[in-house]
C-alpha cells in the first residue's frame, strides 16, 4: 500500500471508530473559540497550587472544566498582537508571512493591490476556504474580525465563511459598538451577513443612553455586545442541530472578552466587589462573564447532541495587557505581556477538547510546541485533505509566502511516539515599529527551539524589549509598577544576549548564552535566514474614503469602503 493510500486508511478507520452509526460525518464539527488578550493567569487552572484557598482570586469552573475533558496545550504559541495574531491563525502562516502590523482596517496603500491594506493580503486562501473547498462544511464566523475591511473581499464572507457576524476593528464598545470617529462624529462597527442581509446591524443598536455606567436607561434597549456575540453562536448550533446537518460545522467564535475596554454587565461587577484595584475588579468580572459564556455554548453543543462529534479548540490570541494598569491583565508566572516578546505576551492558554478526542487524550497536558498557524492543515487533515501536499496555489502564484501550517492532528490524538514533534521551531515575529503599536517592518525577533528560546531585539530600538516584568500574582492589586518602562537589551552578543531554556526557566531569569555558545550561534544564524523570507509590504495611511462611505453610505456605522 502506498503511503498516500495508508493514511487515507488509517483515516476512514480513525472516522468510522468515532462516528454515530446513525449519522456518519464526514469530518468532525470543528468550534474554534478565540479569546482576545486573555493572560496566562486568568484561568482557575493556572492558580499556582501553593496559593491559599482563601488568597485564589481566578475562578474559572467552566474552562478549567474544558480543560479537564480535553488536552491542555501548554506550549501554545502566537504573535504578540491582535491582528497579527488573528491573520496567522486565519492564513495557517506565521505572522512574519502574513502580517506583524496592527494598524486600523481604514489603512490602503493604493500602490499594492494585494498588500496594501490591513491584515490579510489578498489572493492568499484562509482556513474556512480549505475548509469550504472539501465540500464538507458549512462556515460561519462571530466576532472580532480585526484582519481587513477595505473591500467586500476582505471580509468574512469573501473568506470563506458563508455568515458573519461581528466587528471589523480591535475593538469596540461593548454597549453603543462604538469605535474611532470621523471628524467628531462617532461611527459604529457591528456586521450581520446571512442569506438574505449584508449591512451594519443598525437592528440591534442600543438606545442613546444605554452605556457603561447606565446599563437599564429608561425604556431603551441595551443589551452587551458579548451577549449578542454569544446568543448567535448558541442560535446557530441550535439552527444546525435542527437542520439537515449534511455538512459538518465550522464555527468560528472569535469573543470580544477580554480585550480593552474594560466593560461588563454590573451583575458581574458586583460579584468582584472585594477586588480593591478597579482595573482588576473589572477584569476578574469580563473573565468570569467569558467563563461563563463558554460554559453555555459547550452545554448547548451537549444539548444538541453535537459535543460527541465536535473537536471544539480554546485559546487566546496573545497574552493579558499590563501594561500602564490600564487593563488588568495577568500573566504570573510569566514575564512580561500582550505588546511583548516575553513568554507573557506569547505564550498563551489552549485546550483542545470536544467529544472527537480520543478518550486516552482527556486530561492530559502536551507539552510539545504549538503554534497558531497550526490550525489550518490541523483541521484540513481532519477534512481529509492530505496536509502533506497542501499548498496555496492563488498566493504561490503571486509571489506571496505559503502556508507555515503543520498538521498537529497525530500529536493531539495522540498517535506515534511522545518524542515525536511535528513543529521543530517557532519563530517570533517583531518590527522596527518605536510605538508598541504602531506600523514598521518586518522583523523576525526571536526563535524557539526546543527547550531553547532566543529573543533578539529590534536593532532600531538598540535591542531593547519591554516589559521585563514579572506580576504578582494578584496583579495589580499589589504595588503599582509601569512595565513598558523597564526593558532588557537582547543583542546579538553573548553577554547581552537573552537566550532562555525556558523549561528549566520559565519566567525567563537568566541569560544562558555564554554557556551554550554553539546552541546561541546556531539559533541568531537561523533567525539571520529566516529574516530573507519575511513579507513586509507597505500597508499604507488611514484612507479618508473609509469615513466617507461610513458616514453617506452605512448612516455612520463602518464598513467596506471601496
Ligand atoms: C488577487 O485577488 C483579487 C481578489 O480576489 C483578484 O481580483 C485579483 O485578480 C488577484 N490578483 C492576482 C494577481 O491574482
Ligand atoms: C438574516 O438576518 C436578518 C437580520 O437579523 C434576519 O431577519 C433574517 O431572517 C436572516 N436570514 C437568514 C436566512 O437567516
Amino acid at each position: 500500500m502506498s503511503l498516500l493510500n495508508l493514511s487515507f486508511f488509517l483515516s476512514l478507520l480513525a472516522l468510522s471508530s468515532h462516528a454515530k452509526p446513525t449519522s456518519p460525518r464526514a469530518a468532525p464539527h470543528i468550534i474554534h473559540i478565540l479569546v482576545d488578550d486573555f493572560g496566562w493567569n486568568e484561568v482557575g487552572y493556572h492558580q499556582p497550587s501553593d496559593t491559599p484557598e482563601d488568597e485564589i482570586e481566578v475562578q474559572t469552573p467552566n474552562i478549567d472544566q474544558l480543560k479537564e475533558e480535553g488536552l491542555e496545550l501548554d506550549r501554545m504559541y502566537v504573535h504578540k498582537i491582535c491582528s497579527p495574531s488573528r491573520s496567522s491563525v486565519q492564513t495557517g502562516r506565521d505572522a512574519i508571512h502574513v502580517n506583524v502590523q496592527n494598524v486600523h482596517p481604514e489603512v490602503t496603500n493604493s500602490n499594492d493591490p494585494i498588500g496594501g491594506f490591513q491584515g490579510i493580503p489578498l489572493n492568499m486562501s484562509t482556513i474556512a476556504e480549505v475548509l469550504s473547498d472539501t465540500g464538507k462544511y458549512e462556515t460561519s464566523f462571530v466576532g472580532k474580525w480585526d484582519v481587513g475591511m477595505a473591500t467586500e473581499d476582505h471580509t468574512p464572507y469573501s473568506r470563506g465563511y458563508e455568515k458573519f457576524f461581528g466587528y471589523f476593528h480591535h475593538s469596540n464598545d461593548y454597549w453603543n459598538f462604538n469605535e474611532q470617529k470621523c471628524s467628531l462624529k462617532n461611527i459604529k462597527d457591528l456586521w450581520l451577513h446571512n442569506k438574505t442581509f449584508s449591512g451594519p446591524a443598525v437592528h440591534l443598536e442600543n438606545g442613546a443612553h444605554c452605556s457603561q455606567d447606565n446599563q437599564s436607561p429608561d425604556g431603551e434597549r441595551c443589551v452587551y455586545e458579548e451577549e449578542l456575540l454569544m446568543g448567535s453562536v448558541k442560535q446557530q448550533i441550535k439552527d444546525y442541530a435542527a437542520g439537515d446537518q449534511e455538512k459538518s460545522l465550522f464555527m468560528f467564535w472569535s469573543t470580544h472578552l477580554v480585550h480593552m475596554p474594560l466593560q461588563v454587565p454590573d451583575s458581574y461587577l458586583d460579584k468582584f466587589s472585594d477586588v480593591d484595584d478597579s482595573n482588576r475588579r473589572s477584569m476578574r468580572a469580563m473573565s468570569n462573564y467569558l467563563d461563563t459564556e463558554i460554559g453555555e455554548v459547550v452545554d448547548t453543543l451537549k444539548e444538541t447532541g453535537l459535543w460527541e462529534d465536535t473537536v471544539l479548540v480554546f485559546h487566546a490570541d496573545n497574552g493579558g495587557e499590563i501594561m500602564t494598569q490600564s487593563c488588568g491583565g495577568n500573566n504570573y508566572p510569566l514575564r512580561g505581556g500582550k505588546f511583548s516578546n516575553f513568554e507573557g505576551g506569547i505564550r498563551v492558554n489552549a485546550i483542545v477538547s470536544g467529544g472527537f478526542l480520543p478518550e486516552e487524550r482527556r486530561g492530559k497536558v502536551e507539552d510539545r510546541l504549538f503554534t497558531s498557524s497550526d490550525w489550518l492543515k490541523t483541521y484540513a487533515g481532519l477534512a481529509g485533505v492530505d496536509t502533506d501536499s497542501l499548498s496555496d496555489a492563488k498566493a504561490v502564484d503571486n509571489g506571496l509566502p505559503d502556508y507555515d501550517s503543520v498538521n498537529q492532528w497525530p500529536i493531539i490524538s495522540g498517535q506515534g511516539e511522545d518524542d515525536e514533534v511535528a513543529r521543530e521551531e517557532v519563530i517570533i515575529g517583531d518590527t522596527t515599529s518605536v510605538e508598541f503599536n504602531g506600523d514598521g517592518d518586518t522583523l523576525v525577533g526571536g526563535l524557539i527551539k526546543g527547550r531553547w528560546k532566543l529573543l533578539l531585539g529590534a536593532k532600531n530600538k538598540l535591542y531593547r524589549i519591554s516589559q521585563d516584568v514579572v506580576t504578582s500574582v494578584n496583579y495589580p492589586s499589589k504595588p503599582m509598577i509601569v512595565p513598558e518602562l523597564i526593558f532588557r537589551t537582547c543583542s546579538r552578543t553573548l553577554k547581552n544576549a537573552c537566550l532562555f531554556d525556558i523549561y528549566a526557566d520559565p519566567s525567563e531569569t537568566t541569560n544562558v548564552a555564554e554557556e551554550n555558545e554553539d546552541v546561541f550561534n546556531e539559533m541568531l544564524a537561523r533567525i539571520d535566514e529566516i529574516q530573507e523570507s519575511v513579507y513586509s509590504p507597505d500597508r499604507g495611511k488611514k484612507d479618508k474614503r473609509a469615513c466617507k462611505v461610513a458616514k453617506d453610505e452605512y448612516g455612520d456605522w463602518w464598513g467596506p469602503f471601496l
